[in-house]
């Protein structure tokens, strides 16, 4: 793998690959000297708080040189763009971007602009390729097995970075996927990737996963719902609409009483900080993979 742009530039078997190894990663204690003197750059022109941190942990934890600029207090705040703040930073030959941008297809333009391994932290609302992957690490872990999973997923579809790429890795390892929410929040022609969609809560009965996601306020133009506590009524997911052994997920920041209820977010059934373990784990794998792994080379250029 030379880059990890979207979850449309994976195979079946690249998936198993990083899973295998966050799995091996996992269980060990301390840093591993694996990506010393490796310098791994993390830009963050939106806020984050998991993918930030995770991703600068797991290259600390490989043992990497790690920077990372978040666009408030850099000189993005002046009017600097991404071209030229990676033609900047490129000075410093990193050998891995990790980047975050509101903009589609910003970490393409990182990949010409910087001979690094590039790594999508989210961009806009179209790919979040290492949230997925970890979620799917975080189900298998918790549940076994992928193949054959239901999931729902249940929300702001249409703003969703981490909804769009988790379908597509669903679908890449065997499992379905039911997208619910409010007809306004659902892309339209979403089926073309394989999944169904409905638009009351009660059609995730039958799902083994849980998956919420939040109302992406800051990505709407417009008044999508008539007001967030008449989301809330119809597709809050609150204990009465999860059963008992039904797994539920979150890529988190949670509003709690708006897409989720406090109780389930806490509920024995809640994998939503298991993610946040597993997230650690993905991510060093991923960095293991671009950096260290020595897989064929593939070229990304295209927005997926
Ligand atoms: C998500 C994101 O930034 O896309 N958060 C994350 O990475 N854990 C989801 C969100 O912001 O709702």
């Amino acid at each position: 793998m030379r880059h990890l742009l979207s979850i449309r530039d994976l195979v079946r078997d690249d998936v198993e690959r990083i899973l295998e190894t966050a799995g091996a990663l996992q269980g060990v204690e301390g840093k591993l000297p694996t990506l010393q003197g490796k310098l791994v750059l993390s830009l963050f022109f939106e806020s984050s708080t998991r993918t930030s941190s995770s991703f600068e942990l797991a290259a600390k934890k490989l043992s990497a040189d790690v920077m990372t600029l978040k666009s408030a207090g850099s000189s993005v705040d002046k009017g600097e763009s991404l071209k030229d703040t990676i033609l900047t930073l490129g000075q410093y030959e990193p050998q891995a971007i990790v980047v975050r941008h509101p903009q589609i297809g910003a970490p393409q333009l990182v990949v010409r602009h910087a001979a690094a391994a590039v790594v999508n932290a989210g961009d806009g609302k179209h790919q979040h390729p290492t949230q997925a992957l970890l979620d799917l690490f975080t189900m298998r872990g918790a549940l076994g097995r992928l193949d054959g999973l239901h999931v729902a997923i249940v929300g702001d579809v249409l703003h969703s970075r981490v909804a769009r790429s988790l379908v597509q890795a669903l679908a890449l390892v065997g499992a379905h996927t039911t997208l619910v929410g409010p007809p306004t929040l659902i892309p339209r022609g979403i089926e073309a990737m394989g999944c169904d969609t409905a638009t009351e809560i009660g059609a995730i009965a039958d799902a083994d996963v849980v998956y919420v996601v939040r109302m992406q306020r800051e990505r709407m133009e417009s008044a999508f719902v008539p007001s967030l506590r008449e989301y809330a009524a119809r597709w809050a997911v609150t204990p009465e609409r999860v059963r008992p052994g039904q797994k539920v997920m979150h890529p988190g920041p949670i509003n709690r009483g708006v897409e989720i209820d406090g109780r389930v977010a806490d509920s024995p059934d809640s994998l939503i900080l298991e993610q946040v373990r597993c997230g650690l784990a993905v991510r060093m794998a991923v960095l293991h993979d671009l950096l260290a792994a020595g897989a064929p080379a593939r070229e990304t250029a295209a927005v997926a």
